[in-house]
C-alpha cells in the first residue's frame, strides 16, 4: 500500500519512478549492488528502500549504502546526523509531514508539552527531534515508560507512534489536546485504524488526525518535497 501510494503520487507530480520489486531471497550483495548501481545513475535523483527488510539483510548498512544526496527518506547517517544538528537538507517524511500539519492549523510547540509514544529511528526519535527545534518541551515514550498513562495526559500534543490498535485512550488524552496518530494497525476485525481510539478521543481532544487519511498523506507529500529538492540539488538548481 505504501509503495503504491509512494508511485501514485510520483505521478501526479510528474516525478518518473522506478520499482525494484525484489525476490524475498535477495541476498545483501545483490541489494548492495543495486543500491551502488542507482546511487551512480544521473538520471535517479531520489532513492528509498521500503522497510522492513527481511530478516536476512541487514537494513542499517543497506540505508548506509544510499548515497546520503540522494537519501529521500532522511535515514542515512549523515542525514541523522545533520538534523540533530539541525542543517539539513531533507526531513525524515513522517515527522516532517506532522510538523507541516501544525503549521497549516497554526498550533503553537514552543513552551507546549510534546508527548512521542514511539522511539523508533523512522518516527519517534526524529518527531521527538522536529519538536525541540521549536522549542516544544519534549518527552519520549517507549514499552518501558513507567506511568505512560500519566505522562501522555499532560500532553498539549501528543503524538502516537507505537504500532498498537487504539493503544491510546480518552482518559490518556488532557481536555483540548492535539492528537497525532501515526499508527497504520489492525483492529480485532481487520479494519486499517490508528493507535489511538479515535470515536473516544476525538470528543476530548481539539484537533484529530484520522487514519486512514491523517498523516499517511503527509508522509507522501513530503517525499514528493524531497525528491524535489535533491533533484535540485543534484544540478544545483535553487
Ligand atoms: N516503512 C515504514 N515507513 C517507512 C518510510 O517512511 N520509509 C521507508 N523507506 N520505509 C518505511
Amino acid at each position: 500500500m505504501y509503495v503504491n501510494n509512494k508511485k501514485k503520487a510520483c505521478e501526479a507530480v510528474g516525478f518518473k519512478s522506478e520499482e525494484y520489486a525484489l525476490d524475498k531471497n535477495t541476498t545483501q550483495q545483490e541489494l548492495l549492488s543495486l543500491v551502488k548501481e542507482l546511487n551512480e545513475k544521473p538520471d535517479i535523483n531520489g532513492i528509498l528502500v521500503q522497510l522492513p527488510l527481511p530478516n536476512h539483510l541487514d537494513d542499517k548498512a543497506v540505508i548506509e549504502a544510499i548515497s546520503p544526496k540522494k537519501d529521500v527518506d532522511a535515514f542515512h547517517a549523515v542525514n541523522v546526523g545533520k538534523i540533530m544538528l539541525g542543517e539539513y537538507d531533507f526531513l525524515p517524511c513522517t515527522p516532517s509531514g506532522v510538523m507541516e500539519m501544525l503549521h497549516s492549523c497554526s498550533i503553537p510547540v514552543s513552551g507546549k508539552n510534546c508527548v512521542v509514544i514511539g522511539r523508533s529511528n523512522i518516527v519517534g526519535k526524529p518527531m521527538a527531534m522536529l519538536l525541540l527545534h521549536e522549542n516544544g518541551t519534549v518527552t519520549i515514550c517507549h514499552s518501558r515508560t513507567q506511568n505512560l498513562a500519566e505522562i501522555c495526559s499532560h500532553a498539549d500534543i501528543l503524538v502516537a507512534a507505537v504500532g498498537k490498535p487504539k493503544f491510546v485512550t480518552a482518559d490518556m488524552v488532557k481536555e483540548g489536546a492535539v492528537v497525532i496518530d501515526v499508527g497504520m494497525d489492525r483492529d480485532e476485525n481487520g479494519k486499517l485504524c490508528g493507535d489511538v481510539d479515535f470515536e473516544n478521543v476525538k470528543e476530548k481532544c481539539s484537533y484529530i488526525t484520522p487514519v486512514p487519511g491523517g498523516v499517511g498523506p503527509m508522509t507522501i507529500a513530503t517525499l514528493m518535497k524531497n525528491t524535489l529538492k535533491a533533484a535540485k540539488l543534484q544540478n544545483n538548481i535553487d
